[in-house]
């Protein structure tokens, strides 16, 4: 019976269909990663392996691996994983684009609208007792509806983050490697330089993927360039951001606030030097996160998995 290992406790139904075709081995705890040496034990016996995107899959692990067929990354994101190394190895990776579009949108959108609204100081002010009367500038925020927003990254979230947009009568900029007609048709967006972007926006929301060429391309001349009036939205990978760039940024006023899901190194701990700044509102990479969502994603993974195992074409591979 070939061998399948969960790198995360996942839900039961998941590890039921897996284990009627397959034996399943499932790191048991839902809140803390597979050590590597487990993880590298574990890998030598299996033909599949489920993963989180906080295991690394590099040629150390591959080497390891002899039987191995199939890597199901828990994300739609893959840059846990070195593609060449797996292509190298002859193995199949596969990934959960479309299950979490929408979902992810909603975590974007939602984490502009509470920067630019200020509601976590505002649940604060309320908690700690401060609210004695109405006032007229009372935790008075920025305006949302009819501004200007720049999406670094037009694939299928930033498109879902622009439809969100235009319900708000916004202007779309974006910024990607080529442009996208379809969301031109759409949402009358405008293919921009990032420069013109960043110059013109009143919110810029990244969701590039981390590769090669975006890895710390927002830094000091970037954020210099955004109104100090903007605010900055990343829910793609924080290593696409400099952040000792962004907390300068945030701390002289050269920007007014931002919204992060993602961080250079997760997880981030409460002392933070983000965390202390009241202009910045911090998710735990949650982007995704919803109960059916991350079940579609589970699913899809599983799916995968039964397929390559099985001899057939993957259904979300990466190529
Ligand atoms: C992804 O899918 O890449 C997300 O970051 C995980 O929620």
């Amino acid at each position: 019976m070939k061998k399948v290992f969960v790198t995360r406790k996942l839900d039961d139904e998941i590890i039921d269909q897996l284990s009627q075709h397959f034996k399943v081995e499932e790191w048991p705890h839902d809140d803390r990663p597979v050590p590597r040496e487990e993880l590298i034990k574990q890998v030598s016996d299996s033909h599949a392996l489920l993963t989180m995107l906080s295991d690394q899959v590099d040629a150390e692990l591959l080497e390891k691996a002899p039987k191995l067929e199939i890597v199901a990354n828990l994300a739609v994101g893959y840059d846990n994983i070195d593609i060449n190394e797996v292509k190298k190895h002859g193995v199949i990776i596969t990934n959960t684009p479309d299950v979490l579009t929408e979902t992810t949108a909603d975590l974007t959108f939602s984490l502009l609208m509470t920067a630019a609204r200020r509601m976590i100081e505002a649940d604060q002010y309320i908690r700690n007792g401060k609210w004695q009367s109405w006032s007229p500038y009372l935790l008075a925020g920025s305006d949302i509806h009819h501004k200007t927003i720049g999406i670094i990254g037009m694939g299928n979230i930033g498109q879902a983050v622009a439809r969100r947009a235009k319900g708000f009568e916004m202007d779309v900029l974006y910024h990607t490697r080529s442009p996208k007609p379809k969301a031109e048709d759409e949402f009358n967006a405008k293919h921009v330089s990032l420069d013109e972007l960043l110059e013109q926006s009143d919110f810029v929301v990244c969701l590039a993927p981390l590769t090669k060429e975006t890895r710390g391309m927002l830094g000091a001349e970037q954020f210099a360039r955004m109104k100090t009036s903007a605010f900055f939205i990343n829910a793609g990978r924080g290593p696409v951001v400099n952040e000792s760039a962004l907390i300068s940024a945030l701390q002289n006023g050269e920007i007014a606030g931002a919204g992060l899901d993602v961080f250079e190194e997760e997880p981030i701990s409460s002392d933070h030097p983000l965390l202390s700044l009241s202009n910045v509102v911090a998710v735990p990479h949650i982007g995704s996160s919803s109960r059916a969502t991350r079940f579609a994603m589970m699913k899809l993974c599983a799916d995968n998995i039964e397929h390559v195992l099985n001899g057939k074409e993957p259904i979300t591979e990466v190529r």
